[in-house]
């Protein structure tokens, strides 16, 4: 028999990508909450403000300005951490943009700048990381989807199918590492009231009324936090998910099921 889980991470390092508001956000706030090092990874420098109020909460929390489709970014980003904290546990793949665009409107730089960030830095990270895990005898990585990667809008094609292959990353990636003992599982999240979404649904003219009259037709009567899509990362990273990889996780109120 094992010890018994806990939500405790203390003594673990958690890298999120990100990281500086949004999803990201809350997830690394999260993992700071139940005791883990976090290090946050964005190229937006408003996650050294986020890192520094953590600090002043008593938490242990680094920010690294890191653009993850760089690979030479990531393997400094993944160094820094294993650096500042002796090792890396926990790699959580959040950094994501999400433009929207039609077939006939996506041209090859449009297609690459999603790919690069969404799919590519997911791989790059999990390149860098997996190796130092595997030396300290196992690791989790969580790959934050989406509902579009099997059911996209017709104005999301690139972004769905980089949610497409993250999906599958994760499934290779689980089972090429059982027994390694790093396991990879995916979350998607469903409508997500996060920084970005609520800029994009303003800029979109989606707000006010028309957001108010969408929320009404979701299943359980809101959108999703960021704090919904954290705890499932928890779980999912924690000692509870010990024999789970390679699995998908969504957390959408049930917009999925109707
Ligand atoms: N909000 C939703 O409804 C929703 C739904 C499904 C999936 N998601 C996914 O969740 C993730 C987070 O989205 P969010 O809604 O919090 O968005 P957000 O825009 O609020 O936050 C995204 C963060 O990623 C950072 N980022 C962007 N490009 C980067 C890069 N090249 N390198 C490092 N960091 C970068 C941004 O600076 C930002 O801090 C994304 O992968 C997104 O696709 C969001």
């Amino acid at each position: 028999m094992r010890e018994k889980a806990s939500f405790n991470f203390a003594g673990k390092t958690v890298l999120v990508t990100g990281a500086a508001k949004g999803i990201g956000a809350a997830i690394a706030e999260q993992f700071g909450s139940y005791g883990a090092n976090v290090v946050v990874a964005d190229v937006d420098e408003q996650g050294e403000a986020a890192a520094a109020g953590w600090r002043q909460l008593g938490r242990s929390a680094r920010f690294i300005r890191c653009d993850v489709s760089r690979g030479s970014e990531v393997a400094k980003t993944v160094a820094y951490a294993e650096q500042e904290f002796g090792g890396l546990d926990i790699l959580v793949n959040n950094a994501g943009i999400f433009p929207r665009a039609r077939l006939a409107e996506t041209d090859e730089a449009f297609w690459d700048r999603v790919m690069d960030i969404n799919l590519k830095g997911a791989y790059l990270m999990c390149q860098a990381a997996v190796p130092g895990m595997i030396s300290r005898g196992g690791g989790s990585i969580v790959n934050i989807g989406s509902l579009h990667a099997t059911s996209g809008a017709p104005d999301t094609l690139a972004y769905a199918i980089s949610k497409g292959g993250i999906v599958t990353l994760t499934r290779n990636l689980a089972s090429a590492l059982a027994r390694q003992r790093v396991r990879v599982n995916c979350i998607h999240p469903g409508w997500v009231a996060s920084d970005g979404e609520m800029a994009r649904l303003a800029a979109a003219g989606e707000g006010g009324d028309s957001l108010e009259k969408a929320i009404s037709r979701m299943p359980m009567g809101r959108m999703q936090t960021g704090d919904d899509i954290a705890s499932a990362a928890v779980f999912m990273t924690s000692d509870f998910a010990d024999q789970i990889t390679g699995q998908q996780l969504t957390v959408d109120g049930g917009i999925s099921s109707r």
